[in-house]
């Protein structure tokens, strides 16, 4: 099966013939094939990974990747060992999370904090979930243990939940001085969320599902989850949330989908999460193509077909993936109509990874059936994550402290002097707020420009 490709590697090594490299072949029902594509497409994702380079430092990726996009790639290398059993990158993702973690296990490392937002700092906290959820190897007892690591973030948040403007929910940013503090957007509350909802299945602490509640509540309130599940990108607490950015992104429906199949799991088969969950699945229409030879393949369809999606975007789908594929654990009742979608997909994203080096970098546009020339950590990523999701059926799905995970927690973490419970920066310069007001000036200019293009 593999010798079209190792035929083939010599050729692309002296640069002959790579365009002519055969895809990968998946069969979705073939366990060890479908964990071999895993292994290739991980080995393809992690030679981005710059953290072991002399001069950098464990837990970066290279520009033009945010920091929290390297927080979201040690999740999907936490995910590929948990589904395949490969420990192939255990030692980088243990370096690069005790690195970024810091002392205080709170994911605000002193580089990081002058431009980090709620949802930057949850990213990070969800790949120590995951590994909590897997039964990662833990870290050793002188360091904050996973399960804390994302207890810390969750009590910083809770203390950021902002009651001055729209009747509650968190901002965007965390610090004033930096652009788009006014934004309260769905991927922040949806973050906060997920958190709660899956502290709480994990350590049966009823505090955490008051709130998950509480945010859910809100998110819907405002209406960044609409009357018809639809999720939208954000609002602004200038105008007390009273009007609503209403693009779509396939992260935001997975976030909220995936912490309501907590929710439900977590209730035993509540009802009312039931509906959410229900209706959350069916507001993914809009991410799924309904032409014929690419049917119920996941698409970003704010930006992948007019082709401006940008470097966060290309990842998106790496996080919808992983979400329905828990859901499909966690409240089996969605396991037919997630896998009528995980399967197209997994199939069509394998079939255009016949790009770069390798000759298996992966690009973004599944559902046109030809490789887009394009690679990237984010596509990498998405590939990846979404072929993981179709071996569930051969995991267990994520543990709770109850049912086999052994990460400790604390349910005190993050509230100690360094990193304080009202979210103060810590010992930040003027030259950081200037460098910071430049940055983030930057990135929102990029997202008011996409979002214009978008609309218009
Ligand atoms: C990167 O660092 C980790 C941790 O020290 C080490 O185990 C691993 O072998 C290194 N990887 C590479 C490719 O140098
Ligand atoms: C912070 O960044 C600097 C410059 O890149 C680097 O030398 C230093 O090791 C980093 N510190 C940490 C704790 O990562
Ligand atoms: C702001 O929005 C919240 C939540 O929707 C609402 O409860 C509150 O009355 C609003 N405040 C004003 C001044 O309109
Ligand atoms: C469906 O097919 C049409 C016509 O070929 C194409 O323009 C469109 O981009 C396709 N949709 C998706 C989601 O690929
Ligand atoms: C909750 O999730 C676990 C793990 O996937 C699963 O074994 C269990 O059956 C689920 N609970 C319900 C009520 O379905
Ligand atoms: C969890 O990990 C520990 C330590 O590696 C191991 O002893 C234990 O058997 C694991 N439990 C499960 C349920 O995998
Ligand atoms: C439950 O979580 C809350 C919030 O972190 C904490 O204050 C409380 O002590 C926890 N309860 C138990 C029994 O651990």
């Amino acid at each position: 099966m593999w010798s079209p490709i190792l035929l083939c590697l010599p050729l692309c090594l002296v640069g002959f013939f790579c365009r002519s490299v055969q895809a990968i072949k998946l069969n979705i029902d073939d366990t060890d094939n479908t964990k071999q594509v895993a292994s290739k497409l991980a080995w393809d994702l992690v030679s981005f990974y710059t953290g072991n380079n002399t001069g950098d430092v464990p837990g970066n990726l290279p520009s033009p990747y945010y920091w929290w996009e390297a927080g979201a790639f040690f999740g999907t290398l936490v995910n590929y060992w948990s589904y395949t059993g490969d420990t192939a990158y255990n030692n980088i993702i243990t370096q690069a999370l005790l690195h970024q973690a810091g002392s205080e296990g709170d994911f605000m490392p002193t580089n990081q904090t002058r431009t980090e937002g709620n949802d930057d700092q949850a990213f990070c906290a969800f790949t120590a979930m995951r590994a909590a959820e897997s039964n990662f190897t833990n870290p050793p007892d002188d360091k904050p243990s996973w399960l804390a690591m994302v207890q810390a973030v969750f009590n910083q948040q809770a203390a950021r939940w902002n009651n001055e403007q729209c009747g509650g929910g968190l901002k965007w940013q965390i610090y004033s001085f930096n652009g788009g503090y006014n934004y309260r957007n769905a991927i922040s509350n949806g973050c906060f969320f997920n958190m709660a909802a899956r502290l709480a299945r994990y350590t049966n602490n009823e505090t955490y599902a008051e709130w998950a509640e509480k945010a859910w509540d809100w998110s819907r309130g405002v209406g960044l989850v609409g009357p018809e599940y639809h999720v939208f990108d954000g609002t602004s607490d200038t105008n007390n949330c009273s009007d609503l950015n209403h693009i779509e992104w396939t992260y935001n429906n997975g976030v909220f989908l995936h912490g309501a199949a907590h929710m439900w799991n977590y209730t035993n088969g509540g009802l009312r999460w039931k509906a959410r969950i229900e209706g959350l699945l069916k507001g993914q229409q809009v991410f799924l193509s309904t032409n014929d030879s690419s049917r119920n393949v996941l698409y970003e369809s704010a930006c992948e077909l007019a082709g401006t999606c940008q470097t966060d975007q290309f990842s998106f789908k790496a996080y919808l993936a992983r979400w329905m594929g828990d859901t499909a654990k966690l409240a089996p009742f969605t396991y037919d109509s997630i896998m009528t979608r995980l399967r197209p997909s997994a199939e069509a994203a394998a079939a255009q990874c016949v790009g770069g080096k390798t000759g298996s970098y992966c690009g973004m546009q599944w559902t046109t059936g030809t490789y887009d020339g394009t690679t990237g950590v984010g596509q990498q990523m998405s590939a990846l994550e979404v072929i993981l999701a179709n071996l569930l059926e051969t995991t267990r799905g994520p543990l709770t402290g109850e049912t086999g995970g052994t990460s400790k927690g604390n349910s005190g973490a993050g509230t100690g002097k360094d990193a304080d419970a009202k979210g103060k920066p810590k010992a930040i310069t003027t030259a950081d707020r200037a460098g910071a007001a430049i940055l983030t000036g930057l990135s929102a200019l990029g997202i008011l420009g996409v979002t214009y293009i978008m609309i218009s």
